[in-house]
């Protein structure tokens, strides 16, 4: 099984792509924490994946509530890997799953890093066409070489993006995460057209739509940015309305 999460595609593709080498099942934990589906059997040969993207050089909350609740029944020492999507640098995302997963008894066996499009706006501008294929093709023999060590259950550490020193880059950047994840920067602009696929996305059911118009009704989010890139009239933006720092679903997977 497949656990994966992805606001803008990335790491829904790279998942995609792993499954359909292994033959594995995919769960979308958006899916999986609205339904309140923690328990899952394992079987004796099976794998257990998790492909999430980095945020802050470090592990997505929604990964981190999921693990929490967590059950793995038949868990015997099956093989688990972790690939990570990134703009640049993974840092030591990687280190905080395997101390995660440790607290709970489960060991993690394998390590991968993608670098994809960096979608976090709030700091770049998601690139040109040319620039997005260019990245997403570097990422495609990155995807294919996971796809063959995982299938035949290999283990280590096949990360070759975490940065050169991913350890101070996770212990400078992750505690921002924390205040990141305020709700309050988001502003919404005349041209929504109250269509509701921003609270339908919202991994965290941070959204409501209220007179016509999404509502943030929670303080903190995953911050995946999903309804920003993927609102259909471009109204949802991060503090400044005026300055578009463009849009990105990675064109090479359905939303
Ligand atoms: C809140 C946030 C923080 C991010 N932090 C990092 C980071 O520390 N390092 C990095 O290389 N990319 C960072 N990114 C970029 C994403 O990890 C990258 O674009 C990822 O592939 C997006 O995955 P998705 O398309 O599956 O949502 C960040 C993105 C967001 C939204």
């Amino acid at each position: 099984m497949i656990f994966y999460f992805s606001a803008t595609g990335n790491s829904k593709y790279a998942a995609e792509r792993i499954a359909a080498a292994t033959n594995d099942r995919l769960i979308f934990l958006r899916d999986a924490v609205r339904g309140r589906s923690y328990r899952y059997d394992v079987a004796r040969e099976e794998r257990i994946g998790f492909v999430v993207p980095v945020y802050y050089g470090g592990l997505p909350s929604i990964l981190r509530f999921f693990l929490e609740k967590l059950e793995l029944t038949g868990y015997r020492e099956q093989y688990i890997y972790l690939v990570l999507t990134c703009g640049q640098w993974t840092g030591d995302a990687a280190g905080q799953m395997a101390a995660l997963l440790k607290k709970k008894g489960l060991s993690l066996s394998a390590r991968f890093g993608i670098v994809m499009v960096d979608n976090f706006v709030p700091a770049f501008h998601i690139p040109g066409e040319e620039e997005i294929q260019r990245i997403l093709d570097g990422a495609e023999e990155v995807i294919d070489d996971a796809c063959r060590v995982i299938r035949a259950k290999g283990g280590g550490d096949y990360n070759r993006s975490t940065g050169p020193v991913p350890g101070a880059l996770t212990s400078v950047m992750y505690p921002a995460y924390a205040h990141g994840r305020s709700t309050k920067p988001f502003v919404v602009t005349d041209h929504c057209i109250g269509c509701g696929l921003c609270q339908e996305i919202c991994p965290c059911g941070a959204i409501l739509i209220s007179g016509g118009k999404p509502a943030w009704i929670k303080p903190q989010c995953v911050r995946c940015l999903g309804c920003l890139h993927r609102c259909p009239a471009q109204a949802i933006h991060w503090k400044k309305p005026d300055e578009d720092r463009g849009r990105y679903y990675n064109p090479r997977v359905e939303p």
